[in-house]
C-alpha cells in the first residue's frame, strides 16, 4: 500500500524567498514530512520504500502550492469542485469573498444583480457563514478556500434594496453583529467594495464601525477602494484609517492607477504605501495585466482605451467582442450599446504596463488573480495569472528572481492572510505543492482565447493529493474550508 510520496531530485524553491536548493521532499498524509538529499535511503522509522510513490522531479521546481489571495471563487468551489482554472496554475488555496461580495451570510431570499458576480445557483448562498462553510466542505473541492465577508452583502441583508444612502445606527449594528458571528464561525476577515453601487453611499464611519469585530477575532480587512483613479490617494487614506480604527491588518485589492490621465501615478502611490507600512500592517495584491474586469458600467467607459464584453444576459453572441464594434452594428453610441447589453460584464483596458510592473515588484505586493469564474468569455487572468508572473514577468522580463516571484504567491500571502502552515515547503507544513518546469512555465490564456490551461505546470498536490497532473485534473478532492479558529489554534500549537 502506498503511504507516502517522495518528490526526488527537484529544485526546492521553498516559498521563503531563499535561493533554490536541490533536495527531495517527502509527503506523508496531508503534511510535508522531510526535506533533504537522498531521502529514499533515510526514510522515517516504520516506512518502507515499497510503501512510497517516487516521483522524479529532475529539472523541475518543487514549490509550495500558490495562494490566490484575490478571488471570487466562493461558490465556484461548490459548483466546480475540481477548480481546474486554478489547479492548472498551481493554485492550492483561494481567498474568496473579495470586493465586498460574499455568498454568506445572506439572509434574503432574492439574490439580486450584484451577487450574480459570484453566484450562479441561488441554493449556494447561505444564511450563516457556518452553513456556507459546511456546503463548501460537502462539495469536496480539490483545493482550499478561505473566506472574507463582503460589506456589500451585509448591506443587502440589513438595508434591503435601498442602498443609495448611509446605513442608520441600527443597520450598522445588524451588520456588525453579522460580521461578528461570521468571524466566530470561521470567516477570516471583511472585504469592502466602496467603488460599487451597493456600497458607494457608505461613509468611512459606517465601514469602520462595522469592521470593529475584526480586532477582537484577528480578522483582516481587504478593500476594493472607493477610487483607483483621480482620487486614489484619498482612498488609500480612507482604507488605512478603517484598518486602524478596526485594529485590523489591511490589504488593498488589485492595486492599480486607473485611466490614462493617471498613468505613472505609481510614483505617488507606492511611496505612500512604503510610508504607511511603517505605521501599520498594510499590503496589497496585484494581477499581471493592464486590463481589469467587472460588471459593465457606463461610468467606466471613458476611462478605458478599449472595452471587451465578457457576458450579457440580454444580447446573445457578444461575449469576447469589442464594445465599439457592437455599437457600430447597433448603430448607436457605446453608451447606448452598454445600456442595451445590461446586465453585462466587461474587460477594461485602463492601466499602464510600467505601473503594473512597479506595483508587482514593490515589497508590499503579492499576487491575486481577481478572476471571475462564471463569465462566458472571462478575463485571461482567471486561467493565466500565476504562470504569467513566473514565465513572463520573472523569467522573460527579469522583474524579480524566481524565488521572489514564488514568495509573493506563497509565504508572504499566507502570512498576510494568517493562513497557518501554508505557503512554505517546510517539515510540518501542509502538503500543498506545485511542481513546474522553470524553463517553460507560461500562461496560454489570452484576451481572444481566455479559457486555456498554462504550460509547464507538471503536478499539483493539495493536502497531499494530486489535483493536477499532465495537463488534466487529478483525483484529489481533499481541499478544505480554512476556518479562522482552526488556523489560530494551529498557530498557537
Ligand atoms: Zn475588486
Ligand atoms: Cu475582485
Amino acid at each position: 500500500m502506498i503511504r507516502a510520496t517522495l518528490l526526488e531530485r527537484g529544485l526546492v524553491v521553498d516559498g521563503s524567498g531563499e535561493a533554490p536548493v536541490a533536495a527531495d521532499v517527502l509527503l506523508q498524509g496531508d503534511r510535508i514530512a522531510a526535506i533533504g538529499p537522498g531521502l529514499h535511503a533515510r526514510l522515517p522509522a516504520g516506512l518502507s520504500l515499497a510503501e512510497v510513490e517516487r516521483v522524479d522531479c529532475s529539472g523541475m521546481v518543487v514549490a509550495p502550492g500558490f495562494i490566490d489571495v484575490h478571488t471570487h471563487d466562493d461558490t465556484a468551489l461548490i459548483d466546480n469542485p475540481t477548480m481546474a482554472m486554478k489547479a492548472s496554475q498551481g493554485v492550492t488555496t483561494v481567498v474568496c469573498g473579495n470586493c465586498g461580495a460574499s455568498a454568506a451570510p445572506f439572509t434574503r431570499d432574492d439574490i439580486g444583480h450584484f451577487l450574480t458576480l459570484i453566484v450562479k445557483k441561488p441554493e449556494n448562498v447561505a444564511k450563516s457563514f457556518g452553513e456556507f462553510a459546511g456546503k463548501v466542505q460537502a462539495a469536496k473541492p480539490a483545493i482550499n478556500g478561505a473566506f472574507l465577508i463582503g460589506h456589500s452583502t451585509l448591506r443587502m441583508n440589513a438595508m434591503g434594496d435601498n442602498l443609495a444612502r448611509q446605513a442608520t445606527a441600527p443597520e450598522i449594528g445588524v451588520m456588525r453583529d453579522l460580521l461578528d458571528q461570521s468571524l466566530e464561525q470561521g470567516a477570516i476577515g471583511l472585504s469592502s467594495g466602496l467603488f460599487y453601487p451597493p456600497a458607494m453611499a457608505a461613509s468611512t464611519d459606517e465601514v469602520a464601525e462595522i469592521a470593529k469585530p475584526l480586532g477582537k477575532w484577528g480578522g483582516v480587512y481587504t478593500a476594493h477602494m472607493r477610487d483607483e483613479g483621480d482620487d486614489i490617494l484619498k482612498s488609500m487614506d480612507e482604507t488605512f484609517e478603517i484598518g486602524r480604527r478596526a485594529g485590523a491588518d489591511v490589504i488593498v485589492s488589485h492595486h492599480k492607477c486607473s485611466g490614462r490621465t493617471n498613468f505613472g501615478r505609481m510614483k505617488e502611490t507606492l511611496p505612500k504605501f512604503t510610508e504607511a507600512m511603517k505605521q501599520q500592517q498594510i499590503a496589497f495584491d496585484v494581477y499581471p495585466y493592464v486590463a481589469g474586469s467587472t460588471i459593465l458600467r457606463k461610468e467606466m467607459l471613458d476611462r478605458a482605451d478599449k472595452v471587451l464584453i465578457t457576458w450579457s444576459d440580454t444580447v446573445k453572441n457578444v461575449s469576447g467582442r469589442d464594445l465599439k464594434e457592437i455599437a457600430q452594428e447597433m448603430g448607436c453610441s457605446i453608451y447606448d450599446a452598454a445600456d442595451r447589453l445590461q446586465p453585462a460584464g466587461a474587460i477594461y483596458f485602463m492601466m499602464d504596463e510600467k505601473d503594473v510592473q512597479s506595483a508587482m515588484a514593490h515589497p508590499g505586493a503579492m499576487i491575486g488573480s481577481d478572476g471571475i469564474p462564471f463569465d462566458t468569455h472571462p478575463h485571461p487572468r482567471l486561467w493565466g495569472t500565476f504562470p504569467r508572473v513566473l514565465g513572463h514577468y520573472s523569467r522573460e522580463l527579469k522583474l524579480f528572481p524566481l524565488e521572489d516571484a514564488v514568495r509573493r504567491m506563497t509565504s508572504y500571502s499566507a502570512q498576510r492572510f494568517h493562513l497557518t502552515k501554508r505557503g512554505e515547503v517546510k517539515p510540518g507544513f501542509y502538503a500543498d505543492i506545485c511542481i513546474f518546469d522553470p524553463a517553460t512555465v507560461i500562461d496560454t490564456a489570452t484576451f481572444e482565447k481566455p479559457i486555456s490551461p498554462a504550460k509547464g505546470i507538471d503536478t499539483v498536490l493539495c493536502n497531499g493529493e494530486i489535483v493536477w497532473r499532465d495537463g488534466k485534473v487529478g483525483s484529489g478532492r481533499a481541499g478544505r474550508a480554512l476556518l479562522r479558529q482552526d488556523l489560530q489554534k494551529e498557530a498557537k500549537a
